[in-house]
């Protein structure tokens, strides 16, 4: 349980004032339907591995709340979390509660608890029951299978959850290369309603099979570091971004990558992780203006690769 010192450093007791971010700009953010309902979501969210993931076990647990109060002013609602990111979804949990920010947002989290291949019951039970009081809310937006966990039986569990009208989507996720086939099978033969995967301007085998085939079945789909995580912040150090992507109103880096992922039409929302306002407001501006159109694309591409 969040102690009340962590509280404090939440931001959370009593008295404490919202900062005030920036307001969305006059531009409307860029939305995509999910198949299944046609309810939409803008097409930048936020994902809560990596830096969020270690900021959520630190000192600086504040800059999480600033994160969250920032997305939402610029008019973002799509968080990805999962129990297995450490700290990220008890304290992302404690600030939608505590803030009221819970019902605003479109909650994402996952389900795993197979080992060696196979889930207790009992233990995906008790892990589900946990994500429900830490975010606080039924239903939960949606839940997924995390890493294609023994998928008949965590997601028949999701199955019964949706059927139950206490998680209203349900999906699997990989990012490992050696589960992409099996994904293709779970996209076949289960009910899915969103996969998340990974997919960024220099990792494109996602459009190969499981785009394409996400677009036929009416699958909605994540994209899972569209960063590469370090990878593309690696390769773009000490470089500009070219002048001729301002034709589409890209300002930065994560724009620039980010308007190549959601521009494929297959793709309904990216998920970035930060830590930092400044960067959510920036990835968030990315859902903004102009996409890039399949030639522009392309160059994008042939830019990054030839860095
Ligand atoms: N199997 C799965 O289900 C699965 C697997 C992988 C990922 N995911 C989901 O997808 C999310 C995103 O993937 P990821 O966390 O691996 O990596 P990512 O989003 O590709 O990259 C995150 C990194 O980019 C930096 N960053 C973010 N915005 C920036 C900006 N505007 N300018 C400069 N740097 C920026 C972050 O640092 P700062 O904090 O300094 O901004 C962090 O170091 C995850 O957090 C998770 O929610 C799911």
């Amino acid at each position: 349980m969040i102690s009340r010192r962590d509280c404090l450093k939440l931001g959370l007791a009593a008295g404490a004032a919202a900062r005030a971010w920036p307001a969305a700009a006059a531009e409307p953010l860029i939305t995509r339907a999910i198949p299944r309902t046609g309810e939409r979501l803008p097409v930048v969210g936020l994902g809560s591995s990596a830096t969020f993931s270690s900021t959520a076990a630190g000192e600086e647990k504040q800059r999480l709340r600033e994160v969250f109060e920032a997305m939402l002013a610029q008019g973002g609602t799509v968080f990805d979390t999962a129990p297995g990111y450490g700290a990220s979804e008890e304290v992302a949990g404690q600030i939608a509660r505590d803030t009221g920010m819970a019902a605003k947002l479109f909650w994402a989290t996952k389900l795993n608890v197979a080992q060696g291949g196979t889930a207790d019951p009992a233990r995906a039970r008790a892990q589900l029951d946990a994500s429900f009081q830490r975010v606080g809310k039924t239903p939960i937006d949606l839940i997924q299978v995390h890493n294609m966990g023994d998928v008949p039986r965590q997601f028949g569990l999701l199955k019964e959850l949706r059927e139950q009208k206490r998680i209203r989507y349900a999906g699997v996720t990989t990012t490992f290369p050696r589960q992409y086939d099996m994904l293709e099978q779970a996209m076949r033969a289960e009910p899915l309603d969103f996969i998340g995967v990974d997919y960024a301007i220099d990792n494109r085998v996602m459009e190969e099979r499981i785009l394409p085939l996400a677009a036929d079945r009416g699958i909605a789909v994540l994209a899972y570091a569209p960063f590469g995580r370090t990878r593309l912040w690696d390769k773009v150090r000490g470089h500009e971004v070219p002048p001729w992507a301002a034709e589409i109103g890209i300002r930065s880096w994560a724009q620039f990558f980010l308007k190549f992922v959601v521009a494929h039409p297959a793709i309904t929302c990216a998920t970035p992780a930060t830590s930092r306002a400044a960067n959510a407001i920036d990835n968030l501006g990315a859902a903004r203006g102009e996409l890039p159109d399949r030639a522009m694309r392309e160059r994008m591409a042939a830019h990054i690769e030839k860095l």
